[in-house]
């Protein structure tokens, strides 16, 4: 079982993949199934802004690609390199559709690793 520091390592090494020329705000997720699988994904932005991809989801919809319908997140973590930030309110949701309310979440805080549950983050989750 990865724990939340190699799994915030795997979320810092893509979010210098980043295609993010017009906010430079470089962000990583990287995220592990209850399969056992390690997704990653950074966020790919547009010259039409509103196109942007977050790494969140574009992590999770990898993992969906890969694991198919069945795919659930064990525990995910997210880092913008040099700033400090919790997922956006968009993938809070994303994450809902394919994760427990118990699901550790973790990004930086006053410079340290912290872990919230998804719960903690999204307490009213919105559910077909
Ligand atoms: N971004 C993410 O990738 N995840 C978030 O949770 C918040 C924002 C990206 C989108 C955009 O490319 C840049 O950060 C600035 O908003």
């Amino acid at each position: 079982m990865m724990n939340a520091d190699e799994l915030m390592n795997h979320a810092r090494a893509v979010a210098a993949k980043a295609y993010a020329p017009y906010s430079r705000f470089q962000v990583g997720c990287a995220l592990v199934t209850a399969e056992g699988g390690l997704y990653t994904g950074c966020n790919v932005e547009n010259a039409s802004y509103g196109l942007t991809i977050c790494a969140e989801r574009n992590a999770i919809f990898h993992a969906v690609a890969q694991e198919g319908q069945g795919m659930r997140i064990a525990s995910l973590a997210v880092i913008a390199l040099g700033h400090e930030f919790p997922p956006c309110g968009a993938c809070r949701q994303v994450i809902s559709e394919f994760g427990a309310p118990q699901l550790p979440v973790s990004f930086l805080q006053n410079g340290f690793l912290t872990t919230k549950t998804l719960a903690e983050l999204l307490p009213a989750t919105f559910q077909l």
